[in-house]
């Protein structure tokens, strides 16, 4: 894999926080932003996703937390992070097209809500925005893994909206799933991801926040660039 190049790495600047549930438009949004900033763009999801899928492929079971545990010690995970896609190496093998299985996702919420893998995540996604110029998306960034980012956004759509985006995101990629099991996979992640007690989905207190409902994506990325721009 070659180097992606990032054009504003190097030069001290921003950390942008994206959080919000699912289907609410964070990739896209984040990704348009990264390539107009010339930032990096992480999306910590796929990280997670990463371990599930490792703990999916190694036979375990995730409500065995220590068994779950004890797979990290022998984990290594990079990201060759892109302004457009982000490649996940874990030890060593390129498993980007692997992680967006309905059976990945499923998974992925119920290992995140394990404290040692938030825990052993952390400093992973702190280095690789410890040079600032990044836009990172997930559920805990604005509260945890940057609290001190320089712009915090929280992101919300009504669930009907999220779960029809999602269901849409599925069938291109050729997953036959109906409607309505989106939409029931969908809210039960959120109430897993909102409920659970390690690092819980929450607006941070100083994010701000953006509904997507009916908003276009330009539109969002739009009032996020005006943001950027007064602090600049
Ligand atoms: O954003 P995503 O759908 O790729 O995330 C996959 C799962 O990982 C999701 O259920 C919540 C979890 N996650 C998290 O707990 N914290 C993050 N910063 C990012 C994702």
């Amino acid at each position: 894999m070659g180097e992606i190049s990032i054009a504003n790495r190097g030069k001290r600047g921003l950390i942008i926080a994206i959080d919000g549930p699912a289907g609410v438009g964070k990739s896209t949004v984040a990704r348009l932003l990264a390539l107009r900033l010339g930032y990096l763009y992480l999306d910590t999801g796929a990280l997670y996703r990463a371990i599930a899928w490792k703990v999916h492929n190694a036979g375990i079971r995730p409500e065995d937390h220590l068994a779950v545990a004890a797979l990290l010690p022998h984990t290594s995970l990079q990201m060759a992070c892109g302004p457009e896609q982000s490649h996940v190496l874990l030890n060593g093998h390129d498993i980007t097209g692997q992680l967006r299985t309905p059976e990945v996702t499923a998974l992925a919420s119920v290992v995140s809500a394990i404290p040692a893998v938030r825990e052993w995540l952390l400093p992973v996604q702190r280095d690789i925005g410890a040079e600032g110029c990044i836009i990172a998306e997930g559920r805990d960034i604005g509260t945890r893994v940057f609290p001190e980012a320089d712009i915090k956004f929280f992101l919300e759509a009504d669930a009907e909206v999220r779960a029809t985006r999602r269901h849409r995101e599925l069938v291109a990629a050729g997953h036959a799933v109906h409607f309505d099991q989106t939409k029931r996979d969908l809210t039960g992640r959120d109430d897993r991801d909102r409920s659970r007690p390690v690092a819980p989905l929450i607006p941070a207190p100083d994010a701000e926040r953006i509904d997507t409902s009916s908003m276009p994506v330009e539109e969002v990325v739009s009032h996020m660039m005006a943001a950027v721009a007064a602090r600049s």
